[in-house]
């Protein structure tokens, strides 16, 4: 087993990126030592600049969101941590697999979509491309499981379809790639903003508002539940009952997420309660998971040379675990390299 996936380092950790993503990154490398197989996570920094972006912030956000992992639960011990930019062999995958991936692949990518908007002609070529990257960061590693939110779906989809034709292609009956498998919690797999029930919670909105950032303190976690935009409805007793109340759905799965139970039970203890008996649940519930990862934090993020030299550590141990995939991608092409 071999898992592996990125964050881009722009702004805060959010509980979208924690409960979509960071806590099955946690609970996989605690699984590691039982199946005896290796977790890579990384800071994508070099997708970070395939949007408009300061070069001022970029390090430090990188550091930042490494610590914020840290607080998390991922052990830079047991789990090999590291920022992409370190690993020259991300870019120079992406290269030799853009002579795979085709443009009618990229071109139905929503995210490209949904990022570059109305500016298509304006949008960066690394922004369309963003994809191919992020293909060449599973399958230089020989990822079997890739755990992401649900947003992520379709790209890991492609990075599939790269491997495969890259395989039937290139591979003379071998496979140079591994086909890599999302994993996405059937739970919390798209959490969305506090303020619109209908967009996913993002650390591009505008407003602080609509997220809680795993770096907020308690009060402003309370303050924010309590403004989260609700319909005043009772909650129903079942399910069904959520239907067509999307702010009211998110709220009651983030309370089932964080607490491990389902939807069902969740409704079953506040059927028939308004939200003014159930936000302040919620954000008691939120403050109690977010507080000791909150203070791991803190205690770390200003630690640059604690931060740096784990993510050295890591970029050797990542650039040693890259170097054989590489060089038969290379091989497979043809390319001749010294
Ligand atoms: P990014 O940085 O946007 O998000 C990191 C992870 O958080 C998940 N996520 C969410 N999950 C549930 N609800 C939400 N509202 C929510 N928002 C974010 C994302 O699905 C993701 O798993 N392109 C990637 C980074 C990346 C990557 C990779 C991931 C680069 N290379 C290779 C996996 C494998 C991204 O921008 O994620």
């Amino acid at each position: 087993m071999r898992v592996v996936s990125g964050i881009q380092p722009t702004g805060n950790l959010h509980l979208g990126n924690y409960l979509g993503a960071i806590r099955n990154w946690v609970r996989m490398q605690a699984d590691m030592v039982r199946t005896g197989g290796e977790c890579l996570f990384f800071l994508a920094d070099l997708h970070a600049i395939s949007m408009p972006h300061n070069p001022a912030e970029l390090a430090g956000n990188t550091r930042e969101m490494a610590a914020a992992l840290v607080a998390c639960g991922i052990d830079p011990e047991r789990s090999v941590l590291f920022n992409q930019a370190q690993v020259p062999a991300h870019a120079e995958l992406q290269w030799l697999l853009n002579g795979t991936a085709r443009m009618g692949w990229l071109n139905r990518m929503t995210q490209f979509k949904d990022k570059s908007g109305k500016n298509r002609e304006g949008a960066s070529v690394a922004l369309f491309t963003y994809p191919v990257l992020q293909a060449a960061d599973v399958l230089l590693y020989q990822a079997t499981h890739v755990p992401v939110g649900e947003d992520q779906k379709q790209h890991l989809e492609l990075a599939r379809d790269i491997a495969q034709k890259f395989n039937n292609d290139f591979g003379n009956g071998t496979d140079i790639f591994t086909l890599p498998d999302p994993i996405i919690p059937p739970e919390a797999a798209r959490i969305m903003s506090l303020r619109d029930g209908s967009a996913k919670m993002s650390k591009s909105d505008p407003s602080d508002m609509s997220r809680i950032n795993l770096t907020d303190d308690a009060d402003t976690i309370m303050q924010k539940v309590k403004k989260a935009r609700t319909d005043p409805e009772p909650l129903p007793g079942e399910p069904e009952g959520l239907a067509g109340r999307p702010e009211a759905a998110n709220l009651v799965g983030i309370y089932a997420a964080l607490e491990g139970i389902s939807v069902n039970s969740v409704l079953r203890d506040f059927a028939g309660k308004g939200f003014g008996a159930f936000k302040p649940a919620l954000g008691e519930l939120l403050v109690s998971h977010l507080a000791p990862i909150n203070a791991r934090f803190v205690a770390l993020k200003d630690d640059r040379t604690a931060l740096e030299a784990i993510l050295a550590k890591g970029a050797v141990r990542a650039r040693e675990r890259a170097a054989p995939t590489l060089a038969a991608a290379y091989a497979a092409l043809g390319l001749v390299r010294g």
